[in-house]
């Protein structure tokens, strides 16, 4: 069933798709990969769509699949599919072009995290609402983590408690999204990234086991065994 967004929501969520999946191996771009008999992007889009204070979902597809994607969509939510580019972030800013006026809260989340739920959605953008300017979702690092030189060898052990892992949905103030993308120079994988280098303070929230991002096979099988208990 096509599920409605909210006309009365004031978040707009842009969807980056258009990577190649290098890491996840030979095949359709990552977005496309079957998950359970579904592609990763269709996971992702319905549980966006069940947020309940979203009103657009802007895809940026791979530019080959751009009438694919509209079609396989098309009974899951009204969305709007654009070319996405060949970086991440050239991807997301065709996607913020694409919002219509009105949502003065957008969140940008990675169609690779397929099984993020609804209600990280909301949190993201609660705590947008509730006045931050930008807003990310995170976990404890768990691992210890060093850092090392380029000849592996170690130079120190970096204070996990002072880390934190970063997902999405990243939710941002419109205009503080816009004029990160307006200021942006190398491209980086992280919008949050633009945000700070423009000085507007970052929070956190707290983020969702569920929210991992689809990078590796092993993530895939994970994923599906996650769906398959009831994710
Ligand atoms: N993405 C995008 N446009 C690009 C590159 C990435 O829209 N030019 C999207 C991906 O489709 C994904 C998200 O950004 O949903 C996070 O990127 P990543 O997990 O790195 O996906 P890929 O770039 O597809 O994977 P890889 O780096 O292994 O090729
Ligand atoms: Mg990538």
């Amino acid at each position: 069933m096509t599920a409605q967004l909210n006309p009365r929501g004031d978040v707009a969520v842009l969807v980056p798709a258009a990577g190649a999946g290098v890491r996840l191996g030979p095949g359709a771009p990552k977005a496309l990969r079957l998950l359970a008999g579904e592609p990763l992007l269709v996971h992702a889009v319905r549980r966006i769509a069940a947020a309940p204070s979203v009103h657009t979902v802007v895809v940026a597809a791979p530019a080959a699949d751009v009438e694919a994607v509209r079609a396989m969509l098309a009974p899951v939510a009204r969305v709007t599919v654009v070319p996405g580019g060949a970086e991440r972030q050239a991807s997301v800013a065709a996607a913020l072009a694409a919002v219509p006026a009105g949502p003065e809260i957008v969140l940008v989340h990675d169609a690779a995290r397929a099984l993020t739920p609804p209600e990280l959605v909301e949190s993201v953008a609660a705590a947008v609402r509730a006045g931050h300017d930008a807003v990310i979702p995170v976990l404890p690092v768990v691992d210890t983590v060093k850092e090392v030189d380029a000849g592996e060898r170690v130079l120190g052990t970096v204070d996990r408690a002072a880390l934190r892992a970063v997902q999405t949905p990243q939710g941002f103030r419109r205009s503080v999204l816009t004029a990160a993308h307006e200021a942006a120079g190398d491209p980086l994988t992280d919008d949050a990234g633009l945000v700070e280098k423009l000085g507007v303070p970052v929070d956190c929230v707290p983020g969702s086991e569920l929210a991992l991002k689809i990078t590796r096979p092993f993530d895939l099988a994970l994923a599906e065994h996650l769906l398959a208990g009831g994710a």
